[in-house]
């Protein structure tokens, strides 16, 4: 049975011949032409209704939102607007609609906000825009998976539930069973949540780095892919509760060797949906261009969606160290003028998100690479330099976004990181496993983090992280 995307991609195999198509109708004009749509691309087929074949009840049942099968002859179209047609011999009305619900729907055909739209995620698969989006956000996973293929990474899964905290920043899900006639007690008799995964005390994985370390520390190249859960109570357009994480780990990589892989990685994966998602992408393109329409002209982006996404690929991005980033940021206008809403003071402050976009929308105007972090505002799991001040971190900046991948190079020497652990009071008895890999043939390598969702933001164009997952989790919001 092919889709509505092959049989528009390959129609003139078929052309005169009878197919049978299904789909939901989109719209349904005159009582004539119907745009069916069966999710396996953004263009819709277009149905042409002839009245003397059909009787009115049928065609009184057919509205937006219905489900059918159709049967009919493939034919050119005359028509403007498609290139190809299809002329009903039978239609089969698969489901009906309930007309009074369906009102307050969002597939009721008129323009929806992107809140509205939330509001009924479960819905929303049936809309062009988000259509376009879970496509991509397909098509983005699919050739992650490819270049790490490609590149001879195995693909390892690392538990969701873990009684480590791999980033050490305290921001995790504790994990109950619910079983609530046998709960771990305290001494005064109370429920202890606090060990609860048959009498252990566990939390929903915040990243699958440590784990991944010691995979390895044995296979050499691997890549995890899965959920992350963070319980930090951000309320932004870039955070979620739950999102998804692509960490690769690599034996024998330093810093650099890690910058390297992160670009070479986004520029793979990026030209892999310009490659492969154009109508999507064109689609998202100019509803991107209506968008900066109705916003002031100070506000608007320089370039169109796709032409973005190739002067991201065409350039190399910028490597910054830390040192350098704050000495651009201490001696901008907008630091002098007070324009920050958190003026940069001195060396070893944190980086806020308005200062990663200064640096990647103003400054440079182009994907930044940062390293070299103070060694206080980074993981205990990260190398410490010669300086014995900064930390072998990297994090990838991208305008529109901030930071989009973070990474380091791992601290190797068991010595060194034991003292680091020590100082920023992660627990070694607890990570035991974890020490071991300095241990045994330790050895230098590095990794970094990707959120999927970031990216997919970036790609699509879209600016709520909340419109780029099917269902997001965010504080006070776990409904579906
Ligand atoms: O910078 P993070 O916290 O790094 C780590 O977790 C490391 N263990 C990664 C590693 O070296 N293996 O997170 C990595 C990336 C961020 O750059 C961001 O893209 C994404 O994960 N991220 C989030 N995405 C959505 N919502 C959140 N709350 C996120 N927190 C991090
Ligand atoms: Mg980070």
């Amino acid at each position: 049975r092919q889709t509505i995307k092959d049989l528009l991609a390959d129609y003139k195999k078929v052309l005169h011949h009878d197919i049978t198509v299904q789909g939901w109708v989109r719209a349904f004009r005159s009582n004539r032409f119907i745009a069916l749509n069966d999710g396996s691309t953004i263009n819709n087929l277009q149905v042409v209704v002839d009245f003397e074949n059909f009787d009115e009840e049928t065609i009184k049942k057919i509205n937006t939102a219905s489900s059918l099968k159709v049967v009919g002859e493939v034919v050119e179209s005359q028509g403007a607007g498609q290139t190809v047609e299809i002329i009903a011999k039978k239609i089969i009305i698969l489901g009906d609609n309930f007309f009074d619900e369906l009102q307050s729907t969002i597939l009721q055909p008129k323009k929806h906000s992107l809140e509205k739209l939330r509001e009924q995620a479960h819905l929303r698969f049936r809309t062009n825009v988000f259509g376009a989006v879970f496509r991509i956000r397909h098509a983005v996973s699919f050739a992650i998976h490819s270049f790490f293929n490609q590149n001879q990474f195995f693909y390892i899964n690392t538990p969701i539930i873990t009684g480590a905290d791999a980033e050490g920043a305290g921001e995790m899900f504790g994990v109950t069973n619910f079983d609530l006639n046998n709960m771990p007690k305290t001494e005064e008799g109370d429920i202890d949540f606090a060990q609860d995964f048959f009498g252990k005390k566990t939390n929903l994985t915040v990243s699958g780095q440590l784990e991944g370390e010691t995979a390895a520390m044995g296979l050499g190249r691997i890549y995890t892919f899965g959920p992350t859960f963070r319980a930090e109570n951000s309320n932004t357009t870039r955070h979620l509760a739950e999102f998804w994480m692509i960490e690769p780990e690599v034996a024998f990589n330093n810093l650099e060797d890690n910058i390297d892989l992160a670009e070479d990685f986004l520029k793979f994966v990026i030209k892999y949906v310009l490659d492969n998602c154009k109508d999507d992408l064109e689609f998202l393109d100019k509803r991107f261009e209506e968008e900066q329409k109705s916003k002031p002209e100070k506000e608007r982006a320089k370039e169109g969606l796709i032409e973005k996404l190739e002067n991201v690929i065409a350039k190399r991005f910028k490597r910054v160290s830390y040192t350098e980033a704050i000495e651009i940021l201490l001696n901008s206008k907008e630091n002098k003028k007070g324009k920050f809403q958190y003026p940069v003071e001195k060396w070893g402050t944190d980086l806020q998100s308005e200062h990663e976009r200064f640096l990647v929308e103003k400054h440079f105007e182009s994907p930044v690479v940062l390293f070299d972090y103070p060694k206080e505002i980074k993981a205990f799991y990260m190398k410490l330099n010669d300086d014995n001040k900064t930390v072998a971190a990297m994090d990838v900046l991208f305008p529109g976004i901030g930071e989009i991948i973070g990474g380091s190079e791992r601290e190797a020497r068991l010595d060194v990181l034991k003292t680091k652990m020590a100082e920023m009071h992660v627990d070694e008895e607890e990570l035991w496993w974890y020490m071991d890999t300095r241990r045994f043939g330790s050895v230098p390598h590095a990794g970094f983090g990707l959120g999927l969702e970031r990216l997919v933001l970036f790609v699509t164009g879209m600016t709520n992280i909340r419109d780029v997952i099917p269902f997001p989790r965010t504080p006070k919001n776990a409904e579906f």
